[in-house]
């Protein structure tokens, strides 16, 4: 049916090395890494000096639908994603109301049906108690530790214990609240929810997964990770054979509480950015390994609410992940099979996502192209509503010059195609 071939360019081999040869997609898989050139195809790209990459996997995102359409919602944030070279996202379940429940399930996943324009799947909102979950089709359950919806928070040993028996993978918002400081002489925002908060929360999950049977292994995944001691838990735990993953974000990676300090609002974000200690140490977990993968976190709230007088936490910065992530390889804090792994492998792998892990032969064909530009900042071409954004300051080196999804060009560097839908992904490849 439809075939496209891309000359010319280089492309990131899982391994980590650039090639220079043709790829040619047909029916939205990478058939041949190796094409000849004279192979006749519905379409031609021309990746003449230009990277061509894996579609990143953003497996952390609050696109606020149902409930909070005016913050965001998903068409909005696919456009966002496609800009950012981001071509699979996993949505939050915080909704209005919170994803708990199969039939909320099916209903939101009507929504993405209808409206996605990147690759989606979705998590559940646990609940607080005993609970039985009969509840399939989720990349995982999420647990709040501290409360970040309706719901109060999820935060005894006994309630995380019976949904890590529960769920294959189960992803932490790993802030335990009973730590937060309500002493109104405490104003700062990192000094109310403490990094006591982060660490005891690990406790905690760790008592639990020590509660489990040996034949029973969740892959744990530690989202929006922002202290070096969350670094030091993974190790030790992977030492011991827990199947942990651990997330951050981009704003963790660029920012400290210096920067919150100074500007208020604008880097208010759950968990709390920290120290230049903090921060270095997440830098070089890229580079190490023990930063499994990035998630964006793209928390959007309008420029109305963050500038206003009880400012919301959350930071959106989906709209500009690759070249931010890509700022590393170019300076050399990161190689490209690290850029790999912590963009699309590990995060298939965390979440069992079939056909996405890379530039691989019988992968889906997405693809995102880069070209090498002037210094650039991304301050006055802003898609998503979150537009009072830290990320509108940060110098790129790469544009984003296409977005392929399921082999379909859906953003080219400045216009969106938005005829076809993203597909629902999951451990099966389609
Ligand atoms: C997120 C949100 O706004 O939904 N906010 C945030 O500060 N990160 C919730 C979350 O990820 O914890
Ligand atoms: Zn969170
Ligand atoms: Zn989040
Ligand atoms: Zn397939």
């Amino acid at each position: 049916m439809n075939s496209i071939l891309i000359k010319n360019g280089q492309w990131l081999h899982p391994a980590g090395k650039l090639i220079s040869s043709n790829l040619l997609l047909q029916d939205g898989h990478i058939v041949d890494l190796d094409a000849a050139l004279q192979t006749r195809t519905d379409q031609i790209i021309d990746a003449a000096g230009q990277l061509i990459l894996p579609g990143a996997i953003d497996p952390h995102v609050h696109f606020r639908e149902p409930g909070q359409l005016y913050k965001e919602g998903i068409v909005q944030g696919g456009r966002a994603a496609l800009k950012g070279g981001v071509t699979t996202v996993i949505d939050m379940p915080n909704n209005i109301p919170p994803c708990t429940t199969a039939k909320r399930l099916e209903e939101k996943k009507a929504l993405f049906r209808k409206k996605a324009l990147v690759n989606w799947g979705l998590m559940l909102h646990s609940r607080n108690g005993n609970y039985h979950y009969p509840v399939s089709g989720v990349m995982a359950a999420k647990v709040y530790m501290a409360k970040s919806s309706a719901l109060p928070a999820v935060n005894k040993t006994g309630y995380i214990e019976n949904i890590l028996r529960q769920f294959p993978v189960v992803a932490f918002h790993a802030e335990d609240e009973s730590f937060f400081i309500s002493d109104p002489a405490v104003v700062q925002h990192h000094e109310k929810r403490p990094r006591q908060a982060v660490t005891g929360a690990l406790v905690k999950i760790e008592e639990a997964l020590r509660r489990l049977p040996a034949d029973i292994k969740p892959n744990v995944v530690i989202c929006h990770m922002n202290t070096a001691d969350e670094l030091f838990w993974l190790e030790r735990m992977r030492r011991e054979g827990f199947k942990v993953f651990g997330e951050t974000a981009p704003h963790y990676l660029y920012f400290t509480q210096e920067d919150y300090l100074r500007d208020g609002a604008v880097f208010k974000v759950n968990p709390a950015i920290r120290s230049a200690q903090d921060q270095s140490a997440l830098r070089a977990g890229l580079a190490s390994g023990r930063v499994d993968f990035i998630g964006t976190d793209h928390a959007p709230h309008p420029p109305a609410e963050k500038n206003g007088t009880a400012p919301p936490s959350g930071i959106a910065g989906i709209e500009w992940l690759t070249p931010l992530m890509l700022n590393f390889v170019d300076s050399g804090q990161i190689s490209w099979l690290r850029y790999q792994q912590l963009m699309t492998e590990n995060a298939a792998k965390a979440y069992r996502i079939a056909g996405r892990d890379g530039i691989r032969q019988g992968n889906f064909g997405d693809l995102v192209l880069v070209q090498k530009s002037e210094a650039w900042q991304p301050a006055d071409e802003i898609v998503t509503h979150a537009a009072t954004n830290p990320f509108t300051k940060i110098t790129l080196h790469y544009k984003v010059t296409l977005t392929l999804v399921n082999g379909i060009i859906k953003y080219n560097g400045s216009e969106f195609f938005e005829q076809a839908r993203g597909m629902e992904i999951g451990p099966a490849h389609g």
